[in-house]
């Protein structure tokens, strides 16, 4: 890869709830030489806002990235905080657990938010990977944030496919659901879409032994350790629930595409959240025919290059965990 400069590479905040895929979104941002993470916010979810802090804490020092991490809110708009640590482990890295390092920027998450579009207006590229309680925080902060963001990336949903949390709910809009209807519908007055990555794309992303034994690898590398004990238990409960010895990993495949533009194509749909469901609370829906008359809001990753993909991601932690390891 060119080795940028910071000012030509591309600015990136990643919101995140770390949480197993989180961490191996936040790695592979550190691998690139054309991004610059200048910011990281955390967001509770997987699990607790003190664990998903300390996770990203731990996580963007072992890795050198020189990036602000501000703590966001401690629970959703509205819907009461629900975690899952039998999904991402106690601490919400499977079976590793980070020691408490850094601090926190003194900034909330929202505010990091709105700083870091107007510090980089029409450059910064935002992704979140966890609810969207903060970007809704920093949408009422500063309406003009789709304006000034380069692009916005999101991990959530699923459109006409299955759910992961309800029958018909994602994890990261089902946790909270509000805050993703107003990032939704701010967006649907916006000259560009939401890149959203659902379920339906990224579960075509699923690691198999052989990928976690690659991982497993990387243990003599401090993040490569991390990363590898965290994949274990990701295993371990992906079997437990029924799907296989395998992992879905979905967060690295958004954060890849919002900053390749690779490894999926996309199409444009109409796209809400519904609030009052009493089945279908924290659903995604997606106005396939046309039925609301609005223009779309989204452009829907489809047609995953899943296999390209996991070479890509694998190759890239790989090269950066054997290399030099640069920081960010
Ligand atoms: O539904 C998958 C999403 O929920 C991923 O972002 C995972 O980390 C969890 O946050
Ligand atoms: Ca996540």
């Amino acid at each position: 890869m060119a080795n940028l400069t910071s000012s030509t590479a591309l600015p990136v905040l990643l919101d995140c709830d770390p949480g197993i895929d989180d961490a191996f979104a936040l790695a592979y941002l550190a691998c690139r030489d054309d991004v610059k993470t200048v910011g990281v916010v955390t967001t509770a979810g997987n699990v607790s806002q003190d664990d998903v802090l300390r996770n990203a804490l731990g996580l963007t020092e072992l890795l050198g990235m020189n990036a602000p991490v501000a703590r966001g809110a401690d629970a959703p708009l509205v819907e009461p905080l629900m975690t899952a640590e039998e999904t991402h482990g106690p601490h919400g890295l499977g079976h590793a657990v980070l020691e408490e390092c850094g601090r926190p920027d003194s900034r909330s998450g929202a505010q990091l938010w709105v700083d870091l579009a107007h510090q980089y207006p029409g450059r910064l590229v935002g992704i979140v990977t966890g609810p969207l309680t903060n970007l809704a925080l920093a949408l009422r902060e500063e309406p003009e944030l789709p304006r000034l963001l380069r692009r916005l990336h999101v991990m959530g949903g699923a459109i006409n496919h299955r759910g992961n949390t309800g029958p018909t709910s994602e994890w990261n809009i089902a946790v909270d659901p509000e805050a993703a209807h107003e990032v939704f519908e701010a967006w649907g007055k916006a000259s560009q879409r939401v890149v959203l990555g659902a379920l339906q794309a990224t579960e075509a992303v699923r690691l198999d032994e052989k990928h976690r034994q690659a991982v497993a690898q990387l243990k003599d590398h401090p993040v490569g350790a991390v990363l590898a004990d965290a994949l274990q238990f990701y295993f371990e409960f992906h079997q437990a629930d029924g799907l296989g010895w395998c992992a879905y990993l979905h967060d690295p495949l958004v954060v890849a595409n919002a900053v390749t533009g690779q490894f999926a194509k996309t199409r444009p749909l109409a796209v809400d959240v519904e609030l009052t469901g009493t089945l279908t609370r924290g659903q995604t829906v997606g106005d396939e025919l046309g039925r609301w008359g609005k223009e779309p809001n989204v452009d829907l990753l489809c047609d995953v290059d899943a296999e390209g993909f996991i070479e890509h991601l694998l190759t890239t932690l790989g090269g950066w965990v054997e290399g030099p390891s640069s920081g960010h």
